[in-house]
């Protein structure tokens, strides 16, 4: 294929690239996957009015996202695994997002330890599964000491949402080798080499955390929450957490009321990517709800510039982007992944031109248009 210029373009050189088993775990979604085509259609759906007579010629697609400045409105999300997608996939997407002056958000179901990824510099924001209690207090101690700026509480996960072709392609930590996956292996050589060369895929933070406890290892790798966890425990976590405080996966305006009431910094506004209750609505589709409740992030269907336009001009402060990034990660590592950036970036540019409006931060609801 010659040089990619869309995420559509990453799509196909990752779907290539990868075993099949690999790219379902990345795309995929829960049960009928109709919220991953929601999330999508939602943003097609929007129109963006453009104001003319504008002066264009200098933009800037800058924002202040936690109180700090990002040069786009972009947050590189939390996913697991990603060694899978290259190998030390996290590493790669660090330095992508620090390169391109954005915050990376590491999972707690990384394939790389907190301080390690620290040590790449840039801005890291570290996303806690609470698993198992003990180790989550670990987890939150170790990303203070990393310097982590943000904690980002995970809260649509009390279980594993049902996903399909996982479940069929026997995708689970440790890889369950049958006829089929050794096959799907061996006839993706390109991904094989470079991944069977840098070792089995840890969960590296839990593998180096002190309260390790097998229990707690086998609940994460079966992505087993602590379903009890409440709205008791998150005030908790706000005393102990000592910087921004972010709470991700709310869909109902009175949680995130209730989230700004307890302390939170901010809240992400998500679905999981649909891969968790495939019923939840597409974010970008409520998002209207949360107005004056406090910092809204939103996540969930992001595969343009264009839809991060609209997202701001709908309210959001900025967006996180889960599956864009990762194509671009699994096609070609870091370089993928700095070429997914810079397309969505290019985007952003390009549509803040067309619809006068040359600063990202002044965008607002006179810029949302309807047919
Ligand atoms: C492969 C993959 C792994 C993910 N792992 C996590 C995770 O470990 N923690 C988390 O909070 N969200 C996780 N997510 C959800 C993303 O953070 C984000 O909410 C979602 O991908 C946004 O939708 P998008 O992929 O359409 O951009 C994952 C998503 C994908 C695609």
């Amino acid at each position: 294929m010659a040089e990619p210029i869309s995420i559509a373009d990453l799509r196909r050189l990752a779907r290539r690239r990868l075993p099949r088993m690999v790219f379902d775990y990345l795309e995929g979604g829960a049960e009928d996957e109709g919220g991953i085509v929601r999330n999508v259609e939602a943003f097609r759906k929007i129109r963006l009015m453009p104001h003319r007579l504008v002066d264009v010629s200098e933009r800037s697609t800058a924002v202040e996202l936690l109180g700090k400045k990002a040069a786009a409105p972009i947050v590189v999300g939390p996913t697991g695994l990603n060694g899978a997608f290259w190998p030390n996939g996290d590493i790669a997407l660090a330095r992508a997002a620090a390169k391109a002056g954005v915050p990376f958000a590491l999972s707690t179901a990384s394939n790389a330890t907190i301080e390690n990824v620290a040590a790449v510099g840039g801005r890291l924001w570290f996303q806690l599964y609470v698993v198992h209690r003990e180790l989550a207090a670990n987890l939150v101690r170790r990303a203070s000491q990393a310097g982590c700026e943000a904690l980002i509480l995970t809260v649509d996960v009390p279980v594993n949402g049902k996903r399909e072709r996982d479940l069929r392609n026997g995708f689970q930590m440790p890889l369950r080798y049958s006829p089929r996956t050794i096959f799907d292996i061996l006839t993706h050589p390109r991904w094989a080499s470079g991944i069977l060369a840098s070792g089995a895929l840890k969960l590296a933070n839990l593998a180096t955390t002190t309260a390790s406890s097998l229990d707690a290892q086998t609940a994460l790798l079966r992505r087993e929450m602590d379903a009890s966890f409440c709205w008791d425990d998150l005030a908790r976590l706000r005393d102990v957490w000592p910087r921004r405080l972010i709470v991700k996966g709310i869909c109902a305006p009175h949680d995130a009321a209730r989230c700004f009431e307890i302390g939170a910094d901010a809240v992400v506004v998500s679905n999981h990517g649909g891969r968790q209750l495939d019923d939840a609505p597409a974010p970008i589709s409520i998002l209207e709800s949360f107005q004056g409740l406090g910092p809204v992030l939103i996540d969930g269907g992001i595969r343009r510039g264009s839809d991060i336009v609209k997202a701001l001009a709908s309210g959001a402060h900025g967006v996180l982007v889960g599956r864009s990034i990762l194509y671009g990660l699994a096609a070609r590592g870091e370089t993928g992944a700095t070429k997914a950036i810079s397309i969505l970036v290019e985007e952003i540019d390009r549509t803040l031109a067309l619809v006068g409006c040359p600063d990202a931060s002044r965008l607002s609801s006179a810029f949302v248009g309807h047919d």
